[in-house]
């Protein structure tokens, strides 16, 4: 009998509609369209602004939109899983919530952290799951209100993130040549020093001095974080591709992490893949953390055609980073 594999049927996206330009930062902080532009390649980015709406209402809106497309029933809905950086709260899971809102009942479903990798280290998840042969349908949601995270009053962070969520249907299939075909996956604690949100968890409880020292926002130290991605993502993404004794002409797709234009062009250029095979959308919605994969794959699905060989490539918080190989399966 043949490996079942886990492929993806469906995709949708939510973006919230305020956008946020590179001109509009320039009236909030010392920074240009430039700068801005030739460091890292974000022309504009997505923010959620409406009170008292976070991620669950963006996965939840992006859930909503797969039932319709794929023409699914809540209730054959067994499984969903929320990755997400900044769930709704700390408990409970943002993808109970989701599932709540969209009228999913018969499921049970947890979240996921793997900061910005989530996509590839939740997929390799819930891959366990399909291949285990009990899971038929399972909704799998990335989602981030990096907004909510980020300091408008720091010029070095405050560009950088949007806010996203794409909700994707992983369903098996019997033939085994397509779906995510295979994972390489890493952790590295050493990393956690140069790329963190310390305030409001377990060991830093939010306090008035936690407000005050601005502890719940993204600290990065970017110039850490860029040498170690650049060289993580070059190096895994290349690893994948020698063991499967791939060329660059056996893929159609790089589908990176979209962090930084400059770290996705380094690990093109160490696939030896042209421009034309990389699939980036930073300059619309900047850094959406692990659901710039997915968002990607949503934003270019009428150039990716069934049978095509996909890369995702990921670095983040942690650190975290890994690659995937996929083939697309419809
Ligand atoms: N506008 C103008 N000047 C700026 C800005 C800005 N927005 N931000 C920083 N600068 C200045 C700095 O103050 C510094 O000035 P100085 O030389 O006078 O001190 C200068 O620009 C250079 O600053 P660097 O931090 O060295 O800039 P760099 O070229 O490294 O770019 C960036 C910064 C874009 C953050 C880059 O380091 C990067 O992309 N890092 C990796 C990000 C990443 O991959 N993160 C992982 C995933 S995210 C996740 O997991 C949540």
């Amino acid at each position: 009998m043949s490996k079942l594999r886990a492929i993806i049927t469906g995709i949708e996206a939510y973006l919230p509609d305020y956008v946020l330009t590179n001109e509009e930062l320039t009236h909030m902080v010392d920074t240009s369209d430039e700068w801005i532009m030739s460091r890292v390649g974000i022309k504009e980015r997505r923010i959620l602004k409406k009170d008292g709406l976070g991620t669950s209402f963006m996965g939840a809106e992006a859930a909503k939109k797969l039932l319709k497309s794929t023409n699914t029933n809540p209730d054959d809905v067994q499984l969903v899983v929320c990755h997400s950086v900044t769930p709704d709260m700390q408990f409970p899971a943002t993808a109970n919530v989701i599932a709540d809102k969209v009228g999913i009942k018969h499921a049970w479903g947890f979240d996921t952290n793997s900061g910005c990798s989530g996509f590839l280290f939740t997929f390799e998840t819930v891959r366990m799951f399909i291949e285990s042969g009990e899971y038929k349908k399972i909704i799998f949601i990335c989602g981030e209100r990096m907004s909510g995270i980020t300091d408008y009053k720091d010029r070095s962070t405050c560009p950088l993130f949007g806010d996203a969520a794409v909700a994707m249907m992983v369903e098996p299939c019997e033939d085994e040549n397509y779906g995510l075909l295979d994972s390489i996956l890493h952790v590295d604690g050493v990393g956690r020093k140069y790329l963190f949100q310390v305030g409001g968890g377990s060991l830093y409880p939010a306090s008035e001095e936690t407000v005050k020292k601005r502890m719940h926002y993204i600290h990065q130290e970017g110039q850490q974080v860029f040498r170690h991605a650049v060289v993580g993502m070059a190096d895994v993404s290349a690893e994948i591709m020698d063991r499967h004794n791939l060329k660059a002409e056996d893929i159609a797709y790089l589908v990176p992490h979209q962090a930084n234009l400059r770290i996705i062009d380094a690990t093109a250029k160490r696939m030896g893949l042209a421009k034309e095979k990389v699939l980036i959308d930073i300059e619309k919605f900047g850094n959406t953390a692990a659901t710039s994969i997915p968002l990607a794959l949503w934003d270019f699905r009428d150039k990716i055609h069934k049978g095509d060989l996909l890369v995702f490539s990921a670095f983040g918080a942690g650190f975290t980073w890994g690659a995937e190989l996929y083939r697309w399966a419809y």
